[in-house]
Order: structure tokens, then sequence, then C-alpha cells
């Protein structure tokens, strides 16, 4: 690649990085839930070893798959989507290039530490506090660059999708800094400066709006850019965008005691997070049908183009999980789905259907233009991937349903003398079945992964230089 760099030309260097490295982790963070999900299936997988116990290797899974691969893709994005709406190149090539070797760093300490058994043990931020601070200066630095670039932007606005990732940016700064707040006691071992209830308060604050800021709002803003620009259509309404921003921001921060439903956290609390939960559907599905309705008049598009199906198909899928959330929200209805595997399907219809699908639609849409390419190298690939994609996300979320309701009921059912009808194991039995049908559906899943890995591969391979050094030149007039 060239190396001299143009002051008229976009960094797309760091974004090709981050594009990569998006796949890479998504493979191996899927192929991981492949296997713990084996796990489940087959306990012998556990091989009586501390580092590849369920225990370990599950937390390893949710951060490479949140982290590493929905953050490769939402700082790829993200670097790409503020260049091409604000006209003008990253303010620094430096601090940039530092937050791609910085967050590969934290996820190899990661990978490192967890499987030795190093932990907070706060779900989500299990990241011991050397890392957890190195997580908090590349994500400072995150906010600089991309702050800084919409500073120094030569448009008038400030694109919507840019509001969303500048939400999500602010605010995951602001939860992981707070529920981390600990003391070390050694190198790899720190205690939570929160006890009880309030630890627990502040670690669901944290852990929903997690997925709150980072798995939905970071994906928002992916949805505005690249959705239009798929479907060569304006968004539908640029009106219910700003009351979607303002809505959604406003409620998530208060939805997250509904993790703690029956729970010592005051009753008050509880129904709060609920109510505000339920409230939650409508800017939800303000913004799925912003989404939907861009497709207005491009309907036929998705016949010829499955890139567009990835972006659709992943709106259908937020829709589905944001109705989903509200109701598991109800304490009634949370007192049979909590603790089972309803919960674990309704995360992976948000984080399959949702989070993977439109990252996949959106680095499909970019590698080529990184690269200077007209297209991918196989369209034909990227439609069996959103089958694949499509059939193991249907296989893994129907059957935890199956099984989540199977064990709700079965846990709860009562003799007339007041006894259990069922051991714990007979609803463990009654559960495998539907640990056979989730793995094979991961598989699918995961599968898709690797026909994308082959046709990125193809496509960066057939990428001439100087092409890609034009297509980083900055178009002054409808460059977005
Ligand atoms: C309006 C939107 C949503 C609401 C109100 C909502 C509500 C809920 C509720 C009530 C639970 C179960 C809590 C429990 O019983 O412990 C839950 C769990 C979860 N949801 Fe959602 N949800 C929403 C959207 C989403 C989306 C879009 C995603 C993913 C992209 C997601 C990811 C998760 C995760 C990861 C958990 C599991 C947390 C854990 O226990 O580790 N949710 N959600
Ligand atoms: C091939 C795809 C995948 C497979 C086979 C898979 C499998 C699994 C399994 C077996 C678990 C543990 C469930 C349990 O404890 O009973 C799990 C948990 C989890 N996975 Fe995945 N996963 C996949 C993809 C993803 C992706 C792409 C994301 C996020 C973007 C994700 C996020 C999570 C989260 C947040 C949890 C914890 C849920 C909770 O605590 O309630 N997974 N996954």
């Amino acid at each position: 690649m060239s190396t001299a760099i143009s002051p008229t030309a976009y960094n797309y260097k760091v974004v090709r990085q981050f594009a990569i490295m998006t796949v890479v982790w998504g493979i191996l963070g899927m192929g991981l839930g492949v296997f713990i999900a084996s796990q489940l299936v087959w306990p012998e997988l556990n091989f009586d070893l501390p580092w590849t116990t369920f225990g370990r290797l599950r937390p390893l899974h949710t951060n490479l798959v949140i982290f590493a691969f929905g953050g490769c893709a939402l700082f790829a994005t993200s670097y790409y989507v503020v260049q091409r709406t604000c006209q003008t190149r990253l303010i620094s090539d430096g601090l940039a290039a530092f937050t791609f070797w910085g967050w590969q760093a934290v996820i190899v300490g990661a990978i490192v530490t967890l499987p030795m058994g190093f932990t907070t043990t706060k779900e989500y931020a299990e990241l011991e506090w050397p890392l957890a601070i190195l997580l908090a200066i590349v994500w400072v630095t995150y906010a600089l660059v991309f702050f800084g670039t919409i500073v120094k932007r030569k448009t008038k606005h400030i694109y919507v999708g840019n509001w969303f990732y500048g939400a999500f940016i602010l605010v995951t700064a602001m939860l992981h800094i707070v529920n981390h707040a600990s003391l070390p006691v050694s190198f790899f071992k720190s205690y939570s400066a929160y006890s009880g209830a309030t630890d627990a308060m502040i670690q669901w604050w944290y852990g929903h709006n997690a997925v709150g800021f980072f798995l939905t709002t970071g994906f928002l803003g992916m949805m505005y850019y690249f959705v239009p620009k798929q479907a060569e259509r304006p968004i539908y309404s640029y009106r219910l965008s700003i009351v979607h921003f303002w809505a959604l921001i406003t409620l998530y921060i208060w939805a997250g005691p509904h993790h703690l439903h029956y729970t010592a956290l005051p009753d008050w609390a509880q129904s709060l997070g609920m109510a505000m939960s339920i409230i939650l559907l409508a800017p939800s599905w303000g913004g799925m049908i912003n989404g939907m309705m861009t497709l207005s008049g491009a309907w036929h598009k998705l016949r010829t183009d499955p890139i567009l199906r990835f972006l659709v198909v992943s709106l259908a899928f937020y829709g589905m999980s944001t109705f989903e959330g509200p109701m598991m929200a109800i304490k009634t209805v949370n007192s049979l789905s909590h603790y089972t595997d309803w919960t674990i399907g309704h995360v992976h219809a948000g984080a399959l259907g949702w989070v993977a699908m439109i990252s996949i639609g959106a680095i499909y849409h970019m590698i080529p233009k990184l690269f200077g390419r007209a297209q991918m190298h196989s369209t034909g690939l990227i439609n069996a991937h959103f089958w694949l994609a499509t059939i193991g996300t249907v296989l893994y979320i129907a059957s935890m349903w199956v099984n989540g309701i199977t064990q709700g009921l079965m846990w709860r059912a009562i003799n007339d003398d007041g006894t259990l009808t069922y051991s714990f194991v007979e609803a463990l039995q009654a559960s495998h079945p539907g640990f056979i049908v989730r793995a094979l559906g991961g598989a699918f899943f995961a599968s898709g992964m690797l026909f994308m890995a082959y046709n990125v591969y193809r496509t960066v391979r057939a990428s001439d230089p100087a092409e890609a050094e034009a297509a980083a030149k900055i178009a002054v007039v409808g460059a977005h």
C-alpha cells in the first residue's frame, strides 16, 4: 500500500484494519460460541481442565463477540461514516492507530486472562483492573478522534448516524468508568468499590446500558448510514430519526433494574425499571420502522442484493427482540423467563439477528470501497452466507424459546402436597434436544462467517493499491 498520505484523502487504513479484524474476531468468538454450546450437549468437552471449563470460556465468548467482533465493527464503521459524512479526514492518524492497537491489546489480554480465571466476576465487565484501565484510555482516545473529526467537519450539520455513534461512545465511557471503580489488592485481583444491592444495581445499570448503548445505539448509527446507502434511498424520515434518538437515549438509561426483579433491590426501583422498559418499545420500533420504510420504492432490490437483505433482516430481528425484551421486563413474565434459556434466546435474537447481521451487511458494503474494488469477489457467496446466518439464528432462538418455557414451567410445577413435581435433572434432560439444535444453529451461523472470510480474502487479494488510494480521495460534493 502506498505510504504517501494525502491530506485530501480519508484515513481508510484504520478502517481497513478494524474491518478485517471484525471478520477474524467474529470467527473466533462465534467458533467459541459453538464450542461452549457443544459443551452443554457433551460435557466431556470440558476436558477436566480448569482453562477449558464452560465457566471460564463463556465470559471469553461474550468478550470476543461483544467487544472484539462488535467493537471492531463499531470502530470500523464509525471511522468510515464520520469521515464521509463530515467530508474530512480523521483528526489524527496517530491517535486512530493507537485505538486500533490498543483495542487489539485489550482483546489479547482477555484471551489470556479469562481462561486463567482472572475475573472481576461482573458480567460483561470481567476484565481485571490493568486491562480495564487500558480499555478506558483507548476509549477516551476514541472519543477524541471521533468528536475531534466532527468539530473539523466541512459539512454544515451533523448527520444523524453520528449522533448515535457519539451517544454510544460517551455513554460507554461513563458506564465503564463508574462500574469499574474498584480497589486493587494485587496485579490481578480487585474488589468493587460498591457492595450489596448497590453493587448489583450499578452492575446492571452498566449491563443493561452495555446492551442499550454498545449493542443498540452504536449499531443504530450503522443502520442510519448503511441502510440508505445500500438501498440508494434517503432515510425515510429525518424528523423521526431525531425523535428516535432523544427518546431512545432518555429511556434506556432507566431500564437496568429489570435484570434484578424479585431481588433485594427496593421494589419501587424494580417497578420503575419495568415501566421504563415497556415504554422503550416505542422508540425502538420508531427506529426499526424508519429503517424499514427507507426501502419504500426499493423493495425489489432485495431480490438481487444479499447485502441489503442482511441489513433488512437485521432490522426485523431488532424489532422482534425489542418487542420480546419489554415483555420479559414485566415482572410476572420475568418470574417465568429469568434463569431459563428464554433469556439466552432473547440475547441471541438481538446478538445474531440484529448486531451480527447488520455488522456483516455493513462490512460487505465497505470492503470493496476500502480496497478500491467495484464489488465483493462473489455475490453468490454473500447469498449463501445470508441463508446460513438466517437459518442459524432461527434454529438458535426457536430452540431456546422451547427450552426456556419448558424449564420455567417444570421448575415451578408443584404437587398437591407442595413438593416439586420435577427434579432439576429432569428439566435438564428435557432441555437436551434444544441444546443440540442450538449447537447446530450456531454451527450454521459460524460457518457462514468462514464464507465471508474467503470472500473478503479474494476481494482484498485482487485489490490494486493505486485504486484503493484513489478511492480514499475526498470528493467534495456528494461524498456521503
Ligand atoms: C426495548 C428493548 C429491550 C428490552 C426492554 C430488553 C429487556 C430485557 C430483559 C427483561 C431481559 C431479562 C433480564 C433477566 O431476566 O435477567 C433481557 C436480557 C438481555 N437482553 Fe434484552 N431487552 C431489549 C433489547 C435487547 C437487545 C436489542 C439486545 C441485544 C442486542 C439485548 C440483549 C440482552 C442481553 C445480552 C441480556 C442478558 C443479560 C444477562 O443476564 O446477562 N436486549 N433484556
Ligand atoms: C455462532 C454463534 C453463537 C453461538 C453458538 C453462541 C453460543 C452461546 C452460548 C452456548 C452461550 C451460553 C449460554 C448459557 O449460559 O446457557 C452464549 C452466551 C452469550 N452469547 Fe453467544 N453465541 C453465538 C454468538 C453470539 C454473538 C454474535 C453475540 C453478541 C454479539 C453473543 C452474545 C452472547 C451473550 C451476551 C451471552 C450471555 C447471555 C446471558 O448471560 O444471558 N453470542 N452464547
